[in-house]
């Protein structure tokens, strides 16, 4: 069945894809279903091979093992070029002795599309991408953001049903990269084609993405829709990616229903479901936990652990706590202003929960070895 009706994308499916390299493996049996028309970020850190994953979809790399299908048909034979997908890479490259013009054209002439029409897309693409009006100027001539602009435009000027972003805002200040974030998010409304976009940041993921997909070693931990990641992490190490959050660690013992775990003199539990670790770690998030300065305080029935303030950061908006934990490691806490204590630094006080919140995971390494 083919997707192509315009304001649709296509859809990519990625099959257990493996590339390796003589002393390496980049991606690792990674499966994704790309939706048309869906806007999905790879995200993971550096080396997690996010741009190695995006270059067998757009075939400037080939797949050691598995297959890559472009709207349901197989394409690991089909060049690059006639995959018909729009690329912007990670260091954009235009050409420096083309103008604008020029440069947004090289994709239509290579599709042998008449100069009089090449003219219009080139007139429309620039009205998308706010650069009516500079036709003539020269890569030089332009700032980075402007030359970034260039980049998509020559990208998605012949309409691809798919347009793969890798990075592309990596160079630009924080301004110029908000600015530009709405902006991507805008276009992608407005032709409703499949994005698929490559960041190591967290907060463009979140901004611009239907659902995220977490590279880390070369394999993806998990994909979802941001909630999903923050709030149902599967792994230690999504958790920990995707935004902030405290880590109770301990062995873990169950008896069906509920579970519960000794943390340092202190019991914590919580309502077991499906499979419960034997090795676990309890993860909440900063919104969940609140902080007393005396037990009395903790309200009855909340599970509660001792710690000692490392700061208490007034924000406006509320607070923020550093917490040192009985084990050692830190915690963190975000409560709204009215909630907020006199807490100092080096103060002992309680942090405490409501046993319903939090994600127990395996307590595995962040990072699988191979
Ligand atoms: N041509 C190559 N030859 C050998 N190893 C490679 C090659 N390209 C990538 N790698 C290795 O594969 C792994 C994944 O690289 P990749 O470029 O996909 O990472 P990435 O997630 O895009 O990282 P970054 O955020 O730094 O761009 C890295 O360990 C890298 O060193
Ligand atoms: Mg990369």
């Amino acid at each position: 069945m083919s997707n192509q009706e315009p304001g649709t994308g296509i859809s990519i499916d990625v099959r257990n894809a493996t590339k390796r390299y003589e002393k390496s493996v980049a991606v690792d049996d990674v499966s994704l279903s790309i939706k048309p028309g869906e806007f999905i970020t790879l995200l993971g850190p550096s080396g997690s091979g996010k741009t190695t994953t995006l270059n067998l979809i757009a075939g400037f790399t080939d797949l050691s093992s598995g297959s890559i299908e472009i709207d349901g048909r197989r394409v690991d034979n089909v060049p690059a070029h006639k995959r018909g997908l729009g690329v912007v890479f990670q260091h954009y490259a235009l050409f420096p002795h083309m103008n604008v013009a020029e440069n947004i054209a090289f994709p239509l002439r290579q599709r042998k599309i008449p100069k009089e029409a090449q003219a219009r897309m080139i007139g429309e693409i620039l009205e998308t991408v706010g650069l009516a009006g500079y036709q003539d100027r020269y890569p030089k001539e332009l700032s980075g953001g402007q030359q970034q602009r260039v980049a998509f435009a020559r990208a998605m000027v012949f309409d691809p049903m798919a347009l793969l972003m890798d990075e592309p805002l990596g160079a630009l200040d924080k301004n110029l990269r908000e600015k530009l974030q709405l902006e991507i998010k805008r276009i992608h409304q407005e032709v409703g084609r499949t994005f698929v976009f490559v960041t190591h940041d967290q907060e463009e993921a979140l901004i611009l993405s239907d659902r995220i997909a977490i590279f880390n070693n070369g394999r993806i931990e998990q994909v979802g829709t941001s909630s999903d990641l923050y709030e149902r992490p599967e792994s230690l190490f999504v958790a920990r990616f995707m935004g902030e959050s405290t880590v109770f660690k301990s062995a873990v013992s169950s008896n069906g229903t509920d579970w519960s775990m000794d943390f340092h003199g202190t019991t914590i539990h919580g309502a077991a479901s499906g499979g419960t670790p034997s090795s676990g770690a309890l993860v909440l998030r900063p919104e969940q936990m609140r902080v007393a300065e005396s037990e009395s305080e903790v309200p009855l029935g909340s599970t509660m652990v001792p710690v000692k303030i490392i700061q208490n950061i007034y924000l406006g908006s509320g607070h923020k706590y550093e917490l040192l934990l009985p084990d050692g490691t830190t915690g963190i806490v975000r409560t709204p202003r009215e909630r907020g204590t006199s807490l100092r630094p080096g103060d002992n006080a309680w942090v405490h929960w409501n046993a319903e919140h939090g994600v127990l995971l395996n307590d595995h390494d962040l990072v699988s070895t191979t």
